[in-house]
């Protein structure tokens, strides 16, 4: 995180190279970089490149940080005392380091088993430490979804996607609400599903209301 010019973390995520989450991330980050061109842009295509999950010295790790009270990102080295805890580390700190500097993390996410993908866990599992505290930081998701999981839908309570992000990054990063955006696409599966045909028009509607959302998010941010 700077003081002068920004930085910006994308996290793609989507198992799809033509994705609608991609192209709603791909909207906030394109106009963020146009408002700042003196911006540091970084992106990480977890799917194409997915981090490893977690093994026992990474567990180690955190233990150690726990046990010892370490709440400084800078001093979790420390907690570095055999070799494979220095290779679990060697996974973890560019992963951190990305993360320290971003001041805005953009998180492209599809809904995935009511879910994060699988990719975006392994990242999440692997950069979060106990008591860890980003301040000053936003956090936007863009995301896409099947279906409709808005305030009434019956899916509604079935929604582990925006529900877990943002108890997540309150829980884990101590992000307060406010600095939370969620933008994204619905009922997706409308252009597949003929049982969901009739959706179609909503789909296309909400892809338009994102896509334009995401623009003016990403030129304000
Ligand atoms: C493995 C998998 C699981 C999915 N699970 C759900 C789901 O639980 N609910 C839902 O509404 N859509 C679900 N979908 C549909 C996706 O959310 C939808 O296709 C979305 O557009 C995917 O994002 P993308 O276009 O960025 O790849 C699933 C798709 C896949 C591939």
């Amino acid at each position: 995180m700077s003081t002068t010019a920004p930085t910006l973390l994308h996290l793609d995520t989507s198992a799809r190279r033509t994705s609608f989450s991609r192209e709603v991330g791909d909207a906030v980050a394109g106009a963020w970089r146009a408002s700042h061109p003196d911006g540091t842009y970084l992106h990480r295509d977890l799917a194409l490149t997915p981090v490893p999950q977690i093994g026992e010295a990474w567990t180690e790790l955190c233990d150690h940080v726990l046990e010892h009270g370490i709440t400084d990102i800078a001093r979790y080295r420390e907690a570095v005392r055999t070799p494979a805890q220095a290779a679990a580390w060697e996974i973890v700190e560019p992963l951190l380091d990305e993360l320290v500097a971003a001041d805005v993390v953009l998180i492209a996410a599809p809904m995935y088993n009511f879910s994060v993908p699988a990719s975006l866990k392994a990242w999440i599992d692997q950069v979060t430490f106990p008591k860890m505290s980003l301040p000053g930081r936003r956090f936007v998701v863009a995301y896409a979804r099947g279906g409709a999981y808005g305030p009434g839908t019956p899916r509604q309570p079935y929604d582990h996607h925006e529900r877990y992000l943002r108890d997540f990054f309150a829980g884990h990063f101590a992000v307060p609400q406010e600095a939370m955006t969620f933008v994204g696409t619905e009922l997706v599966n409308s252009r597949l599903d003929p049982a969901l045909a009739a959706r179609r028009e909503a789909h296309d509607a909400s892809r338009t209301a994102a896509l334009a959302a995401a623009r003016e998010l990403g030129r304000t941010l």
